[in-house]
């Protein structure tokens, strides 16, 4: 089964072809990223707006890319082979979205192909059936699993029962870890996004320097809250002389990415034990941050917790239609009966 993939959530603009034989079986043929970072860095942010005209100029040479690259490994392709075509219907920024839905919707309309609306969040999470070791090993990916998603926007939880059923099970209150991740960096005079900069800084520094609050961390369920951390850091920096700042910023990081790590693993592993679950993913931008992931392993193991854990490939960490595709692909096919092995 082919599928074709859009992607215009946010900032990046995605296509994919993606190629599936089972629910656990997918290979990408193409993915391309391009990416508005340069664009919206000077602002701090994204600008909806404008992000919403770079999808409309970036995504027709995408899609005409992604079918040369497509030729290239399959040479018989052409749009007629596509079996669907699969696009972010939300969430995101909504003129970012409207960009990938009518381009999806009149693609498939013109090809006569059907158009599946995907779930963004979700599609994090359906990324890990991307890595090599679930290509050559589906079994690792053992049922009930829990799901961290941890992107710009969002931070949820999610109970698996299996590949088709997921149950929400936490949130965040307020703020989004990768949120926490970009105020800090402003705070800190960094740029946006502010992830991938604490984590340079925080390298080699001293995350115990600076106690921040883990807030929720011992509360009952699931959820979570950023907000008062990042205020908690305006106060630390309020009392800071300039220079002491510009002296201590990295151990000022550090322990700041250490409260989003702790936080956001306390919380996952508290539901691994409740729910007694096989596998625990953690997925989306945030998911590309190498502590957050030697941390998970450290708790994993110091907690001899018998489970597979699953963070997909760098490259699908932050966002892509290729994860698009994969449960766009899962979503229209009859794969139901394959779901648990
Ligand atoms: O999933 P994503 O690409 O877009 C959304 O769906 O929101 O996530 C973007 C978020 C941003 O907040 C960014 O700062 C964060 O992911 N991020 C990171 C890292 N790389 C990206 N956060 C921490 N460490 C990183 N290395
Ligand atoms: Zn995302």
């Amino acid at each position: 089964m082919l599928t074709f993939a859009i992607e215009t959530s946010c900032d990046d603009t995605g296509v994919a072809l993606i190629k599936s034989d089972s629910p656990f079986k997918h290979e990408i043929i193409v993915n391309l990223v391009s990416s508005q970072f340069k664009i919206h860095k000077k602002f701090g942010g994204v600008v909806p707006k404008l992000a919403s005209r770079e999808h409309g100029k970036n995504l027709p040479i995408l899609v005409k890319k992604a079918y040369k690259e497509a030729k290239k490994i399959l040479p018989n392709f052409s749009f007629d082979n596509i079996d669907l075509i699969a696009y972010t219907q939300s969430p995101g920024l909504e003129p970012c979205l409207l960009v990938g839905i009518a381009t999806a919707k009149t693609l498939a309309y013109f090809l006569n192909k059907p158009a599946i609306p995907v779930n963004h969040v979700l599609s994090h999470i359906y990324s890990v059936l991307l890595l090599p070791e679930i290509q050559n090993n589906p079994k690792i990916f053992r049922f009930p699993a829990a799901a961290l998603v941890v992107s710009g926007g969002h931070t949820e939880l999610y109970y698996l029962k299996n590949l088709k059923s997921l149950k929400k099970i936490g949130r965040t209150k307020d703020d989004a870890a990768g949120e926490a991740f970009d105020k800090g960096a402003r705070l800190l005079s960094g740029p946006y996004p502010g992830g991938p900069y604490i984590e340079k800084l925080s390298q080699n520094a001293d995350e115990s320097a600076f106690s921040f609050p883990r807030p929720m961390i011992k509360s009952l369920g699931y959820n979570f809250s950023f907000a008062g951390l990042k205020t908690a850091l305006l106060y630390t920096l309020q009392k800071m002389k300039k220079n002491e700042i510009e002296h201590k910023k990295n151990d000022l990081a550090a322990s700041y990415q250490k409260a989003i790590v702790e936080s956001l693993a306390a919380k996952s592993l508290k539901a691994v034990k409740d729910y007694k679950v096989k596998t625990l993913i953690v997925s989306g931008g945030v998911s590309a941050n190498s502590r957050l992931i030697d941390f998970f392993k450290e708790k994993i193991g110091q907690e001899k917790l018998d489970i597979t854990f699953l963070v997909p490939p760098k490259f699908l960490c932050t966002d892509n239609a290729a994860m698009i595709g994969v449960l766009g692909a899962i979503q229209y096919s009859g794969f139901t009966k394959h779901l648990n092995h």
